[in-house]
């Protein structure tokens, strides 16, 4: 009998592996970024697919070239900091993200009891509080040119971290979910991420539209854009894309250059 990792990578593999021919789960120690690396080795032609999780990370990275930092709790890694890499060919990539927040939001939170909701285009939030952050990337490996190589970088905390340097304290799972450990956490989220990336390959973001409705933190709140345009969010439409009604009418964003911060909800 084997003795059961702390990371349930045999569990995983076994659960992931039928759909995905040959791959494995890594679990290191420290590394500056999980996304980084499995970038890094998509670039050389490694291509395989692959599960890599990192204790710590010396130079994690978030959307828009922001560094992300992982929560510290003492001597304890405080955060649940992974990427999954896989070669993927969706018809259209839009919405991806949207869809990997909707499978990691249902798969923390199955009955949305905890209230953990999704903040157009990448963010888990809990009462108004970031919680994590997804990164999508992509690489077009010189081997495999027509497919192009998926990283899907996760950033969950897992305990309470510093407010310092951030616009709203942050949330952490530990709120709802205090028995659960990193390893059980990871065990949860990663079969239902590879089936919905499996989906959203086929079938595009509109099967994923109302779940993402369900947990939509913006939709019916007064939302300012970046470029200083404010509006009512409207929600997202069945190709990802935020919808906010302006002065000057309805405004359909779709660009990750846009942030967007809300400013009230509408009769609160
Ligand atoms: C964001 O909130 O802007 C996205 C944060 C994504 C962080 C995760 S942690 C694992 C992976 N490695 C990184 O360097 N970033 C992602």
């Amino acid at each position: 009998m084997h003795a059961t990792s702390a990371w349930f990578e045999d569990e995983i593999t076994a659960a992931v592996a039928p759909q995905l021919p040959g791959f494995a789960v890594e679990v290191v120690t420290e590394i500056d970024s999980t996304s980084t690396e499995l970038m890094r080795r998509a670039r050389q032609g490694n291509v395989a697919p692959v599960l890599l999780v990192a204790l710590r990370q010396t130079a994690g990275r978030g959307r828009m070239g922001r560094p992300w930092q992982s929560a510290q709790q003492a001597a304890q890694p405080a955060s649940l900091t992974f990427s999954l890499g896989l070669p993927l060919a969706p018809r259209d990539w839009s919405g991806l993200s949207l869809a990997v927040g909707v499978s990691v939001a249902e798969s923390l939170d199955p009955g949305g009891a905890a209230g953990l909701q999704l903040k157009w285009p990448n963010d888990l939030w809990r009462e108004d509080r970031k919680l994590g952050g997804i990164l999508i990337e992509t690489a077009l490996p010189q081997s495999e040119a027509a497919q192009r190589y998926l990283v899907i970088g996760i950033g969950l905390n897992l305990g309470p971290r510093e407010a310092e340097g951030l616009n709203t304290p942050p949330a952490w799972i530990g709120e709802w979910r205090l028995e659960a450990s990193a390893g059980e956490l990871l065990r949860d989220l990663v079969p239902p991420l590879v089936d919905t990336v499996q989906a959203f390959a086929e079938r595009g973001f509109a099967p994923f539209a109302e779940r993402f409705a369900l947990r939509d933190t913006l939709r019916g709140r007064e939302v300012q854009l970046s470029d200083g345009t404010a509006g009512l969010c409207d929600g997202v439409g069945w190709g990802g894309e935020l919808r906010v009604q302006t002065a000057a009418g309805l405004q359909v964003i779709n660009s990750s250059e846009v942030s967007v911060r809300p400013r009230q909800r509408v009769g609160a």
